[in-house]
């Protein structure tokens, strides 16, 4: 059917499981329709919001277009939609940030409350009725299995040669009956490659040829590459030391332009034959395939420009068998990170001196996206790095302050800190050890003497003497900010 009719099957008040993960394999036709739905709607002054859970952030048709409608009134679990975060932080939707790997087993565990409706891409529909996924897997295998009614989206831009590329992993269970995931390499396929899905449960099926609209991402900047270098140094000395294998361990890439950068960098390493168990499959991901330098990588979804997307669509089969798609809560797994030895690198957007990392609220207060994966790898990796430009905002905001005003992961989760100024291996480090390192290595010089100061007169006046703070000044810098636009 149509996507307006298939939309006005959606009531005000349901919760929605949408597909789509990092501008991937999201619904587009649908969100839509429902958008240009809910605005008449209150145009005629009758309320009417949904909720939407899906698998990370979506695209403007969805995210954006619903957020514009003023028509979510809950949502989980990430998001970078510029609309719907400045709804979020004006306080007019009511956001849920979680660790990615838990959805679907908060979802199934009952945590979450039931869900009504999925609204689901795929890329097509098997003759025996199973659902051929597209380009990316998230929650999609849960929420098809817990909606009550489902709504497909069948979208003839994505490739058809995504058929054989996913591995759906159907054994999971709750406890007490879980059992361990039988997952030992990244190549490892455990599952099928199609989803199952109850007919019975289908109430309307969408065609589209809408393409997936991703972000592009930034030129790898001067600062960019200096970070990248300090790490690329820092994983050769690893290897030299022996405490990884010359082609490295299973790498996790976080979102944004930095970790794209990171990738970029190894393009031109001496390591070989690396592999990938990580979120999401970015334009520099390909391109080390194609080099030859990565042998594999298994993902939950790609997150590739608009100019890397129609690329991998026209060539999609070349990458058959070195790319698998797997659920969130698979990709992401703490077991299987943990088994693996994975090497987490993920953005941060400030670190204190004792280095615990902010990944998600500017200022304590505004969210910029959410902690996505970042929390699943950082604190299963072999080792977790954490790497963002050492300023912000043309200089104003220092990434290094005294006390982070939010904490998504505490010290014991990050070992390295990287900046454009330097890196900081805080393993085995007491606090004030690591607060020396971080701040000599890793602060802008124009942060440098103030942070050498705030921490000597910690030292003489603090409470305590293991992680000295001065309680009066620690978050001064961010209300300095909040006063006079500069942290200076
Ligand atoms: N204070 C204020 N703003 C800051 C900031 C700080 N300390 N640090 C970064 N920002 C802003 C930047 O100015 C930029 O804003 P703009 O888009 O308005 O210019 C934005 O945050 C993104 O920063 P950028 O330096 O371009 O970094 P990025 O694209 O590498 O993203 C994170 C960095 C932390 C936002 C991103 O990595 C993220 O969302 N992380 C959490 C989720 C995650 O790690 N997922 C991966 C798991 S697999």
């Amino acid at each position: 059917m149509g996507a307006e009719d298939a939309a006005s099957l959606i009531d005000n008040g349901a919760v929605v499981g949408m597909s789509g993960f990092t501008g991937s394999g999201y619904p587009k036709a649908v969100p839509l329709a429902l958008a240009a739905q809910i605005e008449e709607q209150h145009a005629a002054g009758n309320p009417f919001q949904v909720k939407i859970w899906s698998g990370a952030s979506t695209g403007p048709e969805l995210d954006g277009a619903l957020a514009k409608a003023d028509g979510i009134d809950f949502r989980l679990p990430y998001n970078s939609d510029p609309i719907a975060r400045e709804k979020i932080n004006a306080g007019e939707m009511n956001y849920f940030d979680m660790h990615l790997s838990q959805v679907a087993p908060m979802a199934w565990q009952g945590f979450l409350g039931r869900l009504d409706t999925a609204v689901i891409e795929v890329s097509g529909i098997t003759p025996e009725g199973d659902l051929i996924p597209s380009s990316s897997v998230g929650n999609n295998k849960t929420w098809l299995d817990q909606a009550e009614k489902i709504i497909l989206e069948v979208n003839s831009w994505q490739s058809d040669a995504f058929d054989g590329m996913h591995d759906i992993y159907y054994g999971t269970a709750l406890p007490p009956n879980r059992l361990p995931i039988p997952l030992v390499k990244p190549d490892d396929r455990i599952g099928q490659p199609h989803f199952k899905v109850d007919p019975n449960k289908i109430v309307a099926i969408v065609e589209t040829d809408i393409p997936d609209r991703n972000a592009p991402f930034a030129k790898p900047d001067a600062t960019a590459e200096a970070i990248a270098g300090h790490l690329l140094d820092f994983l050769k000395h690893e290897v030299a030391v022996g405490r990884m294998p010359a082609s490295l361990l299973p790498l996790q890439s976080g979102v944004g332009n930095v970790t794209n950068a990171v990738l970029a960098g190894l393009l031109d390493s001496p390591f070989e034959n690396m592999t990938s168990f990580t979120e999401v499959i970015q334009d520099g991901m390909l391109d080390l395939l194609d080099a030859g330098k990565l042998r594999m990588a298994s993902a939950t979804a790609f997150s590739l420009s608009p100019e890397v997307a129609e690329r991998f669509n026209k060539d999609a089969h070349r990458y058959r068998d070195k790319l698998i798609l797997r659920p969130q809560e698979i990709s992401n797994h703490p077991e299987l990170i943990r088994r693996l030895g994975c090497v987490a690198m993920n953005g941060l957007i400030e670190a204190d001196i004792y280095g615990n990392v902010n990944s998600t609220h500017i200022m304590g207060s505004r969210i910029q996206n959410g902690i996505g994966g970042s929390g699943d790898f950082a604190r299963n990796a072999f080792i977790s790095i954490f790497m963002s430009p050492s300023t912000a905002k043309g200089g104003k905001i220092s990434a290094i302050v005294p006390m982070a005003s939010h904490v998504d992961h505490i010290s014991q989760d990050v070992q390295v800190i990287v900046t454009e100024q330097g890196l900081a291996d805080l393993r085995g480090l007491a606090p004030k050890q690591k607060a020396k390192l971080i701040i000599e290595n890793c602060t802008h010089p124009d942060y440098r003497d103030a942070l050498r100061d705030y921490f000597d007169r910690a030292n003489h006046s603090s409470f305590g003497k293991h992680a000295p703070n001065n309680l009066n000044e620690a978050l001064s810098w961010h209300q300095r900010y909040v006063e006079t636009g500069s942290m200076k």
